[in-house]
Protein backbone atom coordinates (compact mmCIF):
# COMPACT_ATOMS: atom_id res chain seq x y z
CA UNK A 1 0.00 0.00 0.00
CA UNK A 2 1.18 3.47 -0.68
CA UNK A 3 2.43 5.74 2.58
CA UNK A 4 0.89 8.65 1.00
CA UNK A 5 -2.44 7.47 1.47
CA UNK A 6 -3.78 7.88 5.05
CA UNK A 7 -6.99 5.82 4.18
CA UNK A 8 -7.30 2.44 1.51
CA UNK A 9 -10.71 0.77 1.02
CA UNK A 10 -11.04 -2.04 -0.99
CA UNK A 11 -14.46 -3.61 -1.74
CA UNK A 12 -15.55 -2.76 1.89
CA UNK A 13 -19.08 -4.55 2.66
CA UNK A 14 -21.80 -4.16 5.70
CA UNK A 15 -24.90 -6.16 5.71
CA UNK A 16 -27.42 -5.76 8.74
CA UNK A 17 -29.41 -8.37 9.12
CA UNK A 18 -32.36 -8.70 11.07
CA UNK A 19 -35.52 -10.63 11.79
CA UNK A 20 -37.55 -9.07 8.43
CA UNK A 21 -34.82 -8.29 6.39
CA UNK A 22 -31.29 -7.40 5.05
CA UNK A 23 -29.82 -4.63 4.97
CA UNK A 24 -26.94 -3.79 2.82
CA UNK A 25 -25.74 -1.47 4.32
CA UNK A 26 -22.12 -0.73 2.42
CA UNK A 27 -21.88 -2.54 -0.85
CA UNK A 28 -18.59 -2.57 -2.15
CA UNK A 29 -17.31 0.62 -1.60
CA UNK A 30 -13.32 1.78 -2.34
CA UNK A 31 -11.80 4.61 -0.84
CA UNK A 32 -8.03 6.32 -1.27
CA UNK A 33 -7.79 9.64 0.73
CA UNK A 34 -4.10 11.17 0.54
CA UNK A 35 -2.52 11.98 3.94
CA UNK A 36 -3.39 15.69 4.72
CA UNK A 37 -6.46 15.83 2.67
CA UNK A 38 -10.10 16.17 3.57
CA UNK A 39 -12.53 13.59 1.65
CA UNK A 40 -16.07 14.16 1.96
CA UNK A 41 -18.47 11.21 1.84
CA UNK A 42 -21.50 12.68 0.70
CA UNK A 43 -24.75 11.38 0.66
CA UNK A 44 -28.67 11.16 1.83
CA UNK A 45 -29.36 10.02 4.92
CA UNK A 46 -29.33 5.81 4.97
CA UNK A 47 -27.03 6.04 1.84
CA UNK A 48 -24.31 4.13 4.15
CA UNK A 49 -21.87 6.87 5.44
CA UNK A 50 -22.11 6.22 8.09
CA UNK A 51 -21.46 2.32 8.52
CA UNK A 52 -18.45 2.94 6.63
CA UNK A 53 -16.54 5.26 8.94
CA UNK A 54 -17.65 2.84 11.77
CA UNK A 55 -15.54 0.45 9.65
CA UNK A 56 -13.06 2.48 9.42
CA UNK A 57 -12.71 3.69 12.85
CA UNK A 58 -12.42 -0.04 14.13
CA UNK A 59 -16.44 -0.07 15.95
CA UNK A 60 -17.57 -2.34 13.20
CA UNK A 61 -16.28 -5.10 11.59
CA UNK A 62 -16.21 -5.63 7.61
CA UNK A 63 -18.44 -8.18 6.33
CA UNK A 64 -15.84 -8.49 2.94
CA UNK A 65 -13.15 -6.29 1.82
CA UNK A 66 -9.99 -4.53 3.04
CA UNK A 67 -9.34 -1.08 5.13
CA UNK A 68 -6.25 0.49 6.62
CA UNK A 69 -5.68 3.29 8.00
CA UNK A 70 -1.91 5.14 7.81
CA UNK A 71 -1.17 1.26 6.74
CA UNK A 72 -3.06 -0.11 9.81
CA UNK A 73 -5.42 -2.46 8.86
CA UNK A 74 -8.27 -2.10 10.35
CA UNK A 75 -9.28 -5.81 11.67
CA UNK A 76 -6.15 -6.66 12.02
CA UNK A 77 -4.42 -4.15 13.77
CA UNK A 78 -7.02 -2.43 15.38
CA UNK A 79 -5.51 -1.18 17.96
CA UNK A 80 -2.76 0.57 16.20
CA UNK A 81 -5.86 2.55 14.16
CA UNK A 82 -7.47 3.62 17.22
CA UNK A 83 -4.82 5.42 18.73
CA UNK A 84 -4.18 7.42 15.32
CA UNK A 85 -7.94 8.41 14.61
CA UNK A 86 -10.30 10.52 16.57
CA UNK A 87 -13.94 10.38 15.54
CA UNK A 88 -16.79 12.51 16.32
CA UNK A 89 -20.76 12.85 15.26
CA UNK A 90 -23.63 10.96 15.19
CA UNK A 91 -22.63 8.20 17.42
CA UNK A 92 -19.50 9.56 19.31
CA UNK A 93 -20.35 11.44 22.31
CA UNK A 94 -19.64 13.18 25.52
CA UNK A 95 -21.05 12.64 29.16
CA UNK A 96 -23.97 14.90 28.78
CA UNK A 97 -24.30 15.35 33.18
CA UNK A 98 -20.36 16.35 33.18
CA UNK A 99 -19.11 19.90 32.58
CA UNK A 100 -17.24 20.72 29.20
CA UNK A 101 -14.10 21.06 31.46
CA UNK A 102 -14.60 17.90 33.26
CA UNK A 103 -15.44 16.30 30.26
CA UNK A 104 -12.02 17.07 28.68
CA UNK A 105 -10.64 16.61 31.83
CA UNK A 106 -11.49 13.16 32.20
CA UNK A 107 -10.46 12.13 28.30
CA UNK A 108 -6.67 13.75 28.65
CA UNK A 109 -6.26 11.91 32.19
CA UNK A 110 -7.33 8.68 29.78
CA UNK A 111 -5.04 9.40 27.58
CA UNK A 112 -2.37 9.31 30.33
CA UNK A 113 -1.74 13.17 30.52
CA UNK A 114 -0.33 13.94 34.14
CA UNK A 115 -2.84 16.67 35.46
CA UNK A 116 -0.86 20.00 35.24
CA UNK A 117 -0.83 18.93 31.60
CA UNK A 118 -4.29 17.66 31.19
CA UNK A 119 -5.29 20.87 32.74
CA UNK A 120 -3.17 22.99 30.18
CA UNK A 121 -4.35 20.97 26.87
CA UNK A 122 -7.85 21.14 28.01
CA UNK A 123 -7.70 25.32 28.77
CA UNK A 124 -6.06 25.69 25.24
CA UNK A 125 -8.82 23.43 23.81
CA UNK A 126 -11.50 25.39 25.49
CA UNK A 127 -10.10 28.98 24.57
CA UNK A 128 -9.10 27.34 21.25
CA UNK A 129 -12.96 26.33 20.35
CA UNK A 130 -14.61 29.16 21.74
CA UNK A 131 -15.90 27.39 25.39
CA UNK A 132 -14.10 28.84 27.50
CA UNK A 133 -17.07 30.23 29.54
CA UNK A 134 -19.06 27.76 28.72
CA UNK A 135 -16.25 24.95 30.24
CA UNK A 136 -18.31 25.25 33.96
CA UNK A 137 -21.43 24.28 32.33
CA UNK A 138 -22.88 20.91 32.06
CA UNK A 139 -22.69 19.77 28.73
CA UNK A 140 -26.59 19.83 28.70
CA UNK A 141 -27.40 23.07 29.05
CA UNK A 142 -25.32 24.11 25.54
CA UNK A 143 -26.46 24.86 22.44
CA UNK A 144 -26.23 22.76 19.44
CA UNK A 145 -23.60 25.34 18.19
CA UNK A 146 -21.56 24.54 21.17
CA UNK A 147 -22.54 20.59 21.93
CA UNK A 148 -20.56 20.36 18.07
CA UNK A 149 -17.69 22.01 19.38
CA UNK A 150 -17.32 20.07 22.17
CA UNK A 151 -17.27 17.12 20.59
CA UNK A 152 -14.38 18.40 18.24
CA UNK A 153 -12.56 19.48 21.19
CA UNK A 154 -13.26 15.93 22.73
CA UNK A 155 -11.96 14.30 19.38
CA UNK A 156 -8.76 16.62 19.38
CA UNK A 157 -7.58 15.92 23.16
CA UNK A 158 -4.64 13.52 21.43
CA UNK A 159 -4.36 15.69 18.20
CA UNK A 160 -5.24 12.65 15.81
CA UNK A 161 -3.45 12.39 12.76
CA UNK A 162 -6.73 11.32 10.83
CA UNK A 163 -9.98 12.81 11.83
CA UNK A 164 -13.22 11.03 11.04
CA UNK A 165 -16.44 13.59 10.92
CA UNK A 166 -19.92 12.12 10.66
CA UNK A 167 -21.98 14.50 9.62
CA UNK A 168 -20.33 17.40 11.76
CA UNK A 169 -22.91 20.16 10.83
CA UNK A 170 -26.30 18.41 10.62
CA UNK A 171 -28.99 20.47 12.09
CA UNK A 172 -26.80 23.36 12.96
CA UNK A 173 -27.69 26.87 12.27
CA UNK A 174 -25.54 28.41 9.58
CA UNK A 175 -23.45 30.49 12.01
CA UNK A 176 -22.58 27.73 14.39
CA UNK A 177 -21.96 26.00 10.73
CA UNK A 178 -19.45 28.58 9.96
CA UNK A 179 -17.58 27.90 13.17
CA UNK A 180 -17.50 24.75 12.70
CA UNK A 181 -16.20 24.74 9.59
CA UNK A 182 -13.60 27.36 10.46
CA UNK A 183 -12.30 24.61 13.56
CA UNK A 184 -11.87 22.19 10.43
CA UNK A 185 -10.07 24.01 8.09
CA UNK A 186 -7.26 24.89 10.91
CA UNK A 187 -7.16 21.10 12.00
CA UNK A 188 -6.16 20.67 7.87
CA UNK A 189 -3.90 23.47 8.03
CA UNK A 190 -1.87 21.32 11.17
CA UNK A 191 -1.42 18.98 8.87
CA UNK A 192 -4.76 16.36 9.48
CA UNK A 193 -6.29 14.06 7.07
CA UNK A 194 -10.53 14.66 7.75
CA UNK A 195 -12.43 11.99 6.47
CA UNK A 196 -16.24 14.09 6.49
CA UNK A 197 -19.82 12.53 6.20
CA UNK A 198 -22.20 15.34 5.20
CA UNK A 199 -25.86 15.54 3.52
CA UNK A 200 -24.87 18.89 1.99
CA UNK A 201 -23.30 19.45 -1.28
CA UNK A 202 -22.21 22.84 -0.36
CA UNK A 203 -20.52 21.74 2.90
CA UNK A 204 -18.28 19.23 1.10
CA UNK A 205 -17.79 22.10 -1.43
CA UNK A 206 -16.60 24.68 1.21
CA UNK A 207 -14.24 22.02 3.30
CA UNK A 208 -13.44 18.46 0.89
CA UNK A 209 -10.63 18.33 -1.51
CA UNK A 210 -12.26 15.15 -3.18
CA UNK A 211 -15.86 13.93 -3.02
CA UNK A 212 -17.61 10.35 -3.25
CA UNK A 213 -21.23 10.73 -3.79
CA UNK A 214 -22.90 7.61 -1.98
CA UNK A 215 -26.20 5.87 -2.12
CA UNK A 216 -27.49 3.00 -1.40
CA UNK A 217 -24.10 1.90 -0.25
CA UNK A 218 -21.98 2.40 -3.32
CA UNK A 219 -20.23 4.94 -5.03
CA UNK A 220 -21.69 6.50 -7.64
CA UNK A 221 -19.61 9.51 -8.72
CA UNK A 222 -16.00 10.41 -7.22
CA UNK A 223 -13.97 13.67 -8.05
CA UNK A 224 -13.18 17.74 -7.20
CA UNK A 225 -16.09 19.63 -5.98
CA UNK A 226 -15.99 21.22 -9.75
CA UNK A 227 -15.80 18.26 -11.21
CA UNK A 228 -19.14 17.23 -10.00
CA UNK A 229 -20.84 19.95 -9.78
CA UNK A 230 -20.01 21.04 -13.96
CA UNK A 231 -22.16 17.42 -13.92
CA UNK A 232 -24.85 19.61 -13.23
CA UNK A 233 -23.77 23.13 -14.75
CA UNK A 234 -22.89 25.59 -12.25
CA UNK A 235 -26.19 27.07 -11.56
CA UNK A 236 -28.08 29.92 -11.97
CA UNK A 237 -28.23 33.73 -11.64
CA UNK A 238 -31.60 35.35 -10.44
CA UNK A 239 -31.73 39.37 -10.33
CA UNK A 240 -34.26 41.98 -9.77
CA UNK A 241 -34.18 45.11 -11.48
CA UNK A 242 -35.24 48.19 -9.58
CA UNK A 243 -37.14 49.95 -12.34
CA UNK A 244 -39.33 47.89 -14.88
CA UNK A 245 -38.16 49.83 -17.44
CA UNK A 246 -34.72 48.78 -17.07
CA UNK A 247 -35.09 45.01 -17.70
CA UNK A 248 -34.32 44.61 -21.16
CA UNK A 249 -31.76 46.29 -21.20
CA UNK A 250 -30.71 44.20 -18.00
CA UNK A 251 -31.69 41.23 -19.88
CA UNK A 252 -29.08 41.87 -23.23
CA UNK A 253 -26.17 43.00 -20.60
CA UNK A 254 -26.55 39.79 -19.04
CA UNK A 255 -26.33 37.88 -22.27
CA UNK A 256 -23.66 39.38 -23.19
CA UNK A 257 -21.46 38.95 -20.43
CA UNK A 258 -22.55 35.08 -19.52
CA UNK A 259 -22.86 34.15 -23.15
CA UNK A 260 -26.48 32.33 -21.40
CA UNK A 261 -29.95 32.77 -22.52
CA UNK A 262 -31.91 34.65 -20.08
CA UNK A 263 -35.68 33.78 -18.74
CA UNK A 264 -38.39 36.02 -18.02
CA UNK A 265 -40.56 34.86 -15.61
CA UNK A 266 -43.96 37.19 -14.39
CA UNK A 267 -42.15 39.08 -12.30
CA UNK A 268 -41.76 42.02 -14.29
CA UNK A 269 -38.68 43.35 -12.52
CA UNK A 270 -36.56 39.95 -12.47
CA UNK A 271 -34.58 37.64 -14.75
CA UNK A 272 -32.87 34.66 -14.62
CA UNK A 273 -29.97 32.91 -16.43
CA UNK A 274 -28.59 29.21 -16.46
CA UNK A 275 -25.02 29.74 -15.77
CA UNK A 276 -22.89 27.56 -18.60
CA UNK A 277 -20.66 24.96 -17.80
CA UNK A 278 -17.86 27.62 -19.07
CA UNK A 279 -19.43 30.53 -17.59
CA UNK A 280 -18.95 30.66 -13.85
CA UNK A 281 -15.57 32.98 -14.19
CA UNK A 282 -17.91 35.58 -15.73
CA UNK A 283 -20.65 35.95 -12.82
CA UNK A 284 -19.00 38.55 -10.92
CA UNK A 285 -18.51 40.62 -13.63
CA UNK A 286 -22.47 41.11 -14.27
CA UNK A 287 -23.24 43.09 -11.41
CA UNK A 288 -20.73 45.75 -12.01
CA UNK A 289 -21.63 45.52 -15.63
CA UNK A 290 -24.86 46.33 -14.71
CA UNK A 291 -24.17 49.32 -11.94
CA UNK A 292 -22.27 50.56 -15.02
CA UNK A 293 -25.01 50.76 -17.43
CA UNK A 294 -26.75 52.79 -15.13
CA UNK A 295 -29.25 50.05 -13.73
CA UNK A 296 -30.31 49.65 -9.98
CA UNK A 297 -29.95 45.79 -8.81
CA UNK A 298 -31.74 45.66 -5.47
CA UNK A 299 -31.14 41.57 -5.50
CA UNK A 300 -28.70 39.60 -6.90
CA UNK A 301 -28.03 36.18 -6.31
CA UNK A 302 -25.87 32.74 -7.41
CA UNK A 303 -27.31 29.47 -6.58
CA UNK A 304 -25.36 26.70 -6.86
CA UNK A 305 -26.88 22.98 -7.47
CA UNK A 306 -28.10 21.35 -4.74
CA UNK A 307 -26.91 18.08 -3.85
CA UNK A 308 -30.52 17.10 -5.12
CA UNK A 309 -29.68 18.73 -8.65
CA UNK A 310 -26.51 16.89 -8.40
CA UNK A 311 -28.20 13.33 -7.46
CA UNK A 312 -30.69 14.09 -10.12
CA UNK A 313 -28.22 14.89 -13.08
CA UNK A 314 -26.07 11.65 -11.61
CA UNK A 315 -28.72 8.93 -11.44
CA UNK A 316 -31.48 10.12 -13.06
CA UNK A 317 -33.50 10.07 -9.82
CA UNK A 318 -34.42 12.26 -7.41
CA UNK A 319 -33.04 12.48 -4.11
CA UNK A 320 -34.89 9.32 -1.57
CA UNK A 321 -36.75 10.47 0.93
CA UNK A 322 -35.27 10.52 4.68
CA UNK A 323 -35.13 7.33 5.83
CA UNK A 324 -36.21 7.17 10.15
CA UNK A 325 -32.87 7.14 11.96
CA UNK A 326 -33.63 5.72 15.46
CA UNK A 327 -33.86 8.86 18.02
CA UNK A 328 -31.64 11.16 15.06
CA UNK A 329 -34.04 13.41 14.04
CA UNK A 330 -33.80 14.35 9.92
CA UNK A 331 -32.00 17.42 9.61
CA UNK A 332 -34.50 19.92 7.09
CA UNK A 333 -32.50 19.64 3.57
CA UNK A 334 -31.11 23.22 2.18
CA UNK A 335 -32.02 25.10 -0.87
CA UNK A 336 -29.20 25.65 -3.17
CA UNK A 337 -26.29 28.15 -1.33
CA UNK A 338 -27.05 31.74 -2.30
CA UNK A 339 -24.95 34.44 -2.31
CA UNK A 340 -26.62 37.62 -2.18
CA UNK A 341 -25.43 40.99 -2.70
CA UNK A 342 -27.06 44.48 -3.67
CA UNK A 343 -25.47 47.41 -5.86
CA UNK A 344 -25.99 50.52 -3.97
N1 LIG B 1 -27.17 -1.28 13.43
C1 LIG B 1 -27.97 -1.35 12.36
N2 LIG B 1 -28.89 -2.34 12.24
C2 LIG B 1 -29.69 -2.43 11.15
N3 LIG B 1 -29.64 -1.59 10.10
C3 LIG B 1 -28.74 -0.57 10.16
C4 LIG B 1 -27.87 -0.41 11.28
N4 LIG B 1 -27.07 0.67 11.06
C5 LIG B 1 -27.45 1.17 9.85
N5 LIG B 1 -28.42 0.41 9.31
C6 LIG B 1 -29.05 0.62 7.99
O1 LIG B 1 -28.00 0.66 7.03
C7 LIG B 1 -28.23 1.67 6.06
C8 LIG B 1 -27.09 2.67 6.08
O2 LIG B 1 -27.12 3.37 7.31
P1 LIG B 1 -26.05 4.48 7.71
O3 LIG B 1 -24.68 3.94 7.48
O4 LIG B 1 -26.38 4.94 9.08
O5 LIG B 1 -26.37 5.60 6.63
P2 LIG B 1 -26.03 7.19 6.67
O6 LIG B 1 -25.01 7.42 7.75
O7 LIG B 1 -25.53 7.50 5.30
O8 LIG B 1 -27.32 7.89 6.97
C9 LIG B 1 -29.58 2.28 6.41
O9 LIG B 1 -30.57 1.62 5.65
C10 LIG B 1 -29.73 1.95 7.88
O10 LIG B 1 -31.10 1.87 8.23
MG1 LIG C 1 -25.08 8.66 9.34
Amino acid sequence: MSDSLAVEARGLVKHFTTRKSVTKAVDGIDLSIAEGSVFGLLGPNGAGKTTVVRMLATLLRPDAGTASVLGHDVVHDADAVRSAVGLTGQYASVDEDLTGTENLIMLARLYGFAPAAARRRVQGLLEAFDLADAGSRQVKTYSGGMHRRIDLAASLVLAPRVLFLDEPTTGLDPRSRNQVWDIIRVLVDDGATVLLTTQYLDEADQLADRIAVVDHGRTIAEGTPSELKRSVGEGAVHLRVAEVADRARAAEITERVLGAEVTFDSDPHAIAARVPDDGADAVPGLLPALVAAGISVPEFSLGQPSLDEVFLALTGQPLPPDEEEGAERAPAKPGPRERTEASR
